[in-house]
């Protein structure tokens, strides 16, 4: 999102400076404020990584120009790369597991990348290993590799987090974001506690998720509805800094699903399951400062809502919990 003072050259520029809106529900002497990454030109948080990642790649070097980025997504990295690679003069591959939304490999492959399906049995492992396999069929190829490139962690560090801090002029307690590759979250909290080593950092993830595992907690491994946050296999989680964290929070497909519809209906905010889920999480921590049960520096949480309702549209996202599909 730009100002509207002056015209900006390309879309890439319009990528971050992201509104900060309190949150109505939660209790009134603790505010919660959610950062809205809708509002990047390809509707998600992604944008910030996609642009980020081949900017520094291309000055460092590891794809040459007009070369191709070959990359394993869900989709929303996907869209978001194709955004800045189209502008940086890159072709885009995206290799992504057949369940994951069919509005997003339509919209990578509107923005000019070529999209591959691997089976949704394999997972995102899977579609990361035929990445790696197409890109040593190329000679100009790279894979940025979201699940493990510091980049995508320095792309939140470097952007996201000093956005906030300046909107709160520094009067942050709590970080609550869900993790899927984790780089949101370690990105702001390495910041936060940059800024105060007592800012308290929360982890968000489904039930079924073993996220937990990483700071000793048990989980039980289940399917989960909720999209782009979670994880099945933390091996696949390289960026995750379990010492950045205080606690990591699984919440349910149903809670999820509920806070999104509500968020939609109450508050017109049109955003997706890994929002709704870190929107209870950070009203569980706000509860928790406003009992006096939880020492922060500012009685105040941040959280981050990464993308749109309006890609699950065909997954039934405001259906019914038993008819939205995964
Ligand atoms: C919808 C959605 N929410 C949350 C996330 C998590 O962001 P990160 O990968 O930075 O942990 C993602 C990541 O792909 C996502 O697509």
């Amino acid at each position: 999102m730009t100002t509207h003072e002056e015209p900006a050259d390309s879309v890439l520029e319009t990528i971050g400076r992201t509104p900060l809106v309190r949150l109505q529900d939660g209790p009134a002497d603790v505010p919660i404020y959610a950062k809205l990454e809708t509002f990047n030109p390809g509707a998600s948080i992604k944008d910030r990584i996609g642009r980020y990642m081949l900017e520094r790649m291309l000055e460092r070097g590891d794809v040459p120009p007009g070369g191709t980025i070959i990359e394993p997504t869900a989709g929303n990295t996907g869209i978001g790369l194709a955004i800045a690679a189209e502008q940086l003069g890159l072709e885009s591959i995206f290799v992504v597991p057949e369940r994951f939304s069919v509005e997003k490999q339509q919209l990578m492959a509107a923005l000019g990348a070529e999209v591959i399906n691997t089976p949704t049995d394999d997972g995102m492992d899977g579609a990361i290993a035929r990445a790696h396999e197409l890109a040593a069929e190329l000679d100009d190829a790279a894979v940025p590799q979201q699940f493990s490139n510091p980049l995508n962690t320095e792309a939140h560090y470097e952007t996201t987090a000093p956005e906030i801090f300046e909107a709160l002029d520094g009067r942050v307690g709590a970080v609550v974001a869900g993790c899927g590759t984790a780089g949101t979250l370690m990105g702001i909290a390495r910041y936060a506690l940059e800024q105060n080593p007592e800012t308290h950092i929360v982890a968000v993830e489904p039930e079924g998720s073993v996220y937990g595992e990483l700071l000793g907690e048990d989980r039980a491994e289940d399917e989960y509805k909720t999209e782009g946050i979670g994880t099945h296999d933390t091996a696949t989680n390289e960026l995750f800094e379990p010492e950045l964290v205080d606690a990591v929070d699984a919440v349910s497909d149903r809670d999820a699903h509920a806070e999104l519809k509500r968020l939609a209906r109450e508050e017109g905010h049109l955003v997706a399951s890994s929002a709704g889920a870190a929107s209870v999480a950070s009203k569980r921590v706000a509860e928790r400062i406003d009992d006096g049960d939880l020492e922060v520096p500012h009685e105040t949480v941040v959280t981050v809502f990464p993308d749109s309702s309006e890609r699950y549209l065909s997954k039934g996202i405001y259906r019914s919990f038993e008819e939205w599909t995964s």
